[in-house]
């Protein structure tokens, strides 16, 4: 029998398990269109100005490279790009998270990928790495609360989400000690977000190194989202890889990591964000990236190649986070987050906070709730936060603080 006959009738028996066909029904509504809900209706206070705190957009200005790289490159337009990124980006890459991150050796070719951004990398990554039809390996682990890209697609993957809590009092690490071995065993894929949005939270390399040892005992792969790994408050960030190598896995095997320009580079428009890790994970996920086509225009590869060589502008836009911070938390008070630009405030109840912030002080916040699930017990632990984000430079994050304190 033709194989390829074979595939396509096991394919389409999985197609009709009715159970299988509405995995897209499992997913809630997007944050941002539950908050848009939430303040219908509302108007926010005419008498202040109105500051955005709800996204993590960072608004700071425009890189120097960015127009005079764009209008070299203008031309790239007219042809196809490759979906795996050029051999110059590859390379700029590699060459960033070597330095960055004292990598002896990194593989533009067979170990590094470009994405359109982390968010469709973040999404496309569990499609490639799990198998739905692998009833042994069904979960997918993820920190609660989470960037909700990581939920959907273990769902929509066909994996079982396995939720951590992250709450205050594990200082936001996701357990790592109290899974059980039969959870571990039937583990396919880790994702975890370090510095973390929305808590702040960042591994250490005791954390990563304990959980790269799981991994290898238990045989699963973990994905570090670490696009805030440029924004932080004392000290920089350790990186995956860098702990795996640090391990003697100088092949990085079962890693991935995934990184950004979007907050880096404060270029969230430019939607270029980097894939590296383990060579046969990238080989299985450029498979898959080469069917569903998510190549980045060549004159935008050449902006993001030069945004990755570019130090300075990071350092500047690091400034601004940093002082931001201080000024949040000079009137606010509490403590100051580790690692990327939100602050992750307890509050009694998040969505009559966020309405009122937004009614009587014209602030746009985000509960944490939406950015939560519910585990088996009911619980998310998200409840009783809000987020801020403080991506509108210093003197509004010490205006923010004083509206909210005002809600207190
Ligand atoms: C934790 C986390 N990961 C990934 C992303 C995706 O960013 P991008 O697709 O712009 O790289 C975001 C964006 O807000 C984020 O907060």
């Amino acid at each position: 029998m033709d194989t390829r006959f074979r595939e396509y009738d096991e394919y389409t028996e999985y197609n009709m398990n009715k159970h299988e066909q509405y995995r897209l029904n499992q997913l809630g509504e997007y944050p941002f269109a539950r908050l848009r809900k939430l303040l219908d209706g509302l108007t926010p206070n005419p008498e202040l100005e109105f500051i955005d705190a709800g996204a993590g957009e960072p608004r700071l200005p425009l890189p120097s490279f960015v127009q005079p790289t764009l209008d070299a490159h203008i031309s790239g337009f007219s042809k196809y790009p490759t979906t795996t990124g050029n051999d110059f980006l590859r390379q700029s890459i590699a060459a960033w998270l070597k330095r960055r991150f004292s990598l002896k050796s990194i593989d533009a070719g067979t170990q590094v990928l470009s994405a359109n951004g982390t968010r469709e990398a973040l999404f496309a990554a569990a499609h490639a790495l799990i198998n739905p039809n692998a009833k042994s390996k069904p979960w997918v682990m993820m920190p609660n609360p989470m960037y909700q890209i990581y939920l959907g697609a273990a769902i929509t993957a066909g994996g079982k989400p396995y939720l951590q809590p992250c709450t205050a009092d594990t200082g936001f690490a996701p357990d790592i000690d109290g899974i059980s071995h039969d959870v571990w065993r039937d583990t396919a894929l880790v994702y975890v977000c370090s510095p973390s949005n929305p808590t702040g939270w960042v591994a250490d390399g005791a954390y990563y190194t304990k959980l790269l040892e799981l991994a290898e005992k238990f045989d699963f792969y973990v994905l570090a989202d670490e696009c805030y790994s440029e924004i932080y408050y004392a000290d920089k960030p350790i990186g995956l890889l860098e702990v795996a190598q640090n391990m003697g896995n100088t092949d990085y095997k079962r890693c991935l990591v995934m990184n950004s320009l979007s907050k880096r580079s404060a270029l969230p428009g430019l939607r270029s964000g980097l894939i590296a890790g383990d060579a046969s994970l990238i080989q299985n996920f450029s498979k898959l990236r080469s069917y569903t086509g998510p190549a980045t225009p060549l004159p935008l590869q050449h902006v993001a190649a030069a945004a990755w060589v570019d130090e300075v502008h990071v350092q500047q836009h690091l400034n601004i986070y940093r002082n931001s911070l201080d000024a949040f938390f000079k009137v606010y008070g509490g403590e100051i987050p580790e690692g990327s630009f939100f602050v992750w405030l307890p509050v009694e109840d998040e969505q009559a906070f966020v309405r009122r912030a937004y009614q009587e002080q014209a602030v746009k916040l985000l509960p944490g709730s939406y950015l939560g699930a519910e585990d088996e017990n009911g619980m998310n632990a998200g409840s009783h936060y809000v987020r801020a984000a403080l991506v509108d430079g210093v003197e509004k994050a010490a205006e923010l603080a004083t509206r909210l304190q005002k809600l207190k």
